[in-house]
């Protein structure tokens, strides 16, 4: 898209903007309807259009979230608090923006554990209402996943106790009261969770945290003209989709590294975005991990497409690349995310082992009849999952705990065509075993907790439940889940 129109884009979403913040009595349908905006206006959006980023200047660095003090730590236990609350942060230099975080003004920290640790966290809302603390990816009784029905009133704790039973890999945390998830994502509560263990240890990838080891946290905001992130001005029923890219909080993002091989773990933390992302030089790097853990072996690509709460761990190699080029991580149509500055300076000789786990398919998987069928189907605030939306007192399925089942789940196409779902379930890592029938790209073969699942496509996976308790599974498009494109499990 030429800088002709992404600079129009931009324009009149300042002006769509103020003109929603005027009135904010005006319900956002209101709003809507009576823009003149087409660009950022749901009922025109098609689809698949592709609302433009901003390109980074790279006139910050990069913040890098704190990894957070434990309370208590030994070989066998940890202990943290996570606090929800409110504050300030500048975003744009001198001005404040009111935002929300974990632990902070604004996104939260990172919380390191290991795999066979006792993990206990003091959950604690200090927002103005009420919210839930989420662990998304993680393996944990249903009481501790922080679902729609563990919902803190403000002021009030919560001590969640469970062990960590699954290996090392990238996870998240953020918020899931009942309707209100994409805001308080948006406003910015989402935080991190590193899981390690033995394996990931031995094999000697790029692991110093902020230098050859970093999260990117990426996030597309609307603001207005105030500055604010006014979330009922911006709310778009198929998923609120910003013109401003923020990465770990920080706008317009550069990142200094030395020449040595470095890991990203990339988390798409939108309410709604696509990336398809790559380097501006063409050039390929690694993928390692996927959202529950390791690959087998790393898969070489030239772009990586991360659907909303999906993550990738790449490693890029700038030892080996022409640095005398100005290098950035882009996205699929260019627009500059993160500009790199390469300093002469060497690093770490870290390596990529050819093997790096060990997860498979089994025969059995593969021929197991499908128990659980799921079909996700509409747009804007129609969507549903089988024919209904989200119903609280609903339990959808069963499912024994301990016991491999093959769900399949299906995105039916609508008159216009049908949209990317990117279907989320709690409390499990899950194994893709196809694509309409066919195998699953090479870097999905390995751990999913999320997929993108296009319209007309049929998924299947095979997924185990280590632990008991009620279970959501839904869209990962916030406001769809919000809209009820969500479901009930009971693991049992
Ligand atoms: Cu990222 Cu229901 O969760
Ligand atoms: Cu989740
Ligand atoms: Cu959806």
């Amino acid at each position: 898209m030429g800088i002709k129109f992404k600079m129009m884009i931009l324009m009149f979403s300042v002006l769509f903007i103020s003109a929603c913040s005027d009135n904010n009595l005006q319900s956002s349908e209101e709003v809507s309807r009576s823009s003149s905006v087409e660009t950022l206006n749901n009922e025109h959006v098609r689809h698949d259009e592709v609302v433009s980023l901003n390109d980074s200047t790279g006139e910050h660095e990069l913040n890098i979230p704190p990894m957070l003090e434990p309370d208590y730590r030994d070989d066998n236990r940890v202990e943290y608090t996570v606090r929800a609350q409110t504050g300030e942060t500048e975003i744009f230099d001198g001005t404040k923006t009111k935002t929300y975080g974990y632990n902070g003004s604004f996104l939260g920290p990172m919380l390191r554990l290991e795999e066979g640790q006792t993990v206990k966290i003091r959950t604690i809302n200090e927002l103005d209402e009420e919210t839930t603390f989420h662990w998304h990816g993680l393996e944990v009784p249903g009481d501790a996943d922080g679902g729609p029905h563990e919902s803190l009133k403000p002021g009030a704790e919560e001590l969640i106790e469970f062990d960590v039973t699954q290996e090392a890999s990238t996870l998240w945390f953020h918020p899931h009261p009942e309707g209100k998830t994409a805001e308080q994502v948006y406003i910015g509560l989402a935080g991190l969770i590193y899981i390690e263990d033995d394996n990931l240890k031995s094999l000697g990838l790029p692991n110093v945290y902020g230098v050859n080891d970093i999260p990117l946290i990426l996030q597309d905001r609307i603001f207005d003209e105030s500055k604010q992130l006014f979330f009922n001005a911006a709310i778009m029923h198929d998923g609120t989709i910003g013109d401003t890219s923020l990465i770990n909080g920080t706008l317009n993002p550069k990142l200094t590294v030395k020449r040595e091989k470095v890991r990203l773990r990339l988390l798409n933390g939108s309410n709604a975005r696509n990336y398809t992302l790559k380097l501006n030089t063409g050039d390929s790097f690694v993928q390692v991990a996927t959202d529950g853990g390791l690959l087998n072996e790393p898969v070489t690509m030239e772009e990586i497409t991360l659907t909303p709460s999906e993550r990738a761990e790449i490693i890029v190699d700038f030892s080996q690349l022409d640095t005398e080029k100005e290098m950035a991580l882009v996205n699929e149509d260019d627009s500059v995310l993160l500009p790199f500055d390469v300093s002469e300076q060497g690093g770490e000789t870290s390596s990529i082992p050819e093997k790096m786990n060990d997860i498979s398919i089994s025969e059995e998987e593969l021929s197991m009849p499908v128990k659980k069928q799921v079909e996700l189907y509409g747009m804007m605030d129609q969507v549903t999952i089988n024919g209904k939306k989200f119903d609280p007192e609903r339990i959808d399925f069963t499912q024994e705990q301990g016991v491999t089942e093959v769900w399949e789940i299906y995105n039916k196409t609508d008159e216009m065509g049908g949209m990317i779902h990117p279907f989320h379930i709690h409390g499990a890592q899950f194994k893709i075993l196809s694509r309409n029938e066919l195998e699953p790209p090479k870097n999905e073969q390995g751990w999913k907790d999320s997929f993108s699942i296009h319209p007309g496509e049929t998924v299947k996976i095979a997924i185990q439940f280590k632990h008991k308790g009620v279970y959501m599974f839904h869209c990962h498009i916030l406001e769809h889940e919000d809209n009820g494109m969500m479901g009930q499990i009971r693991v049992e």
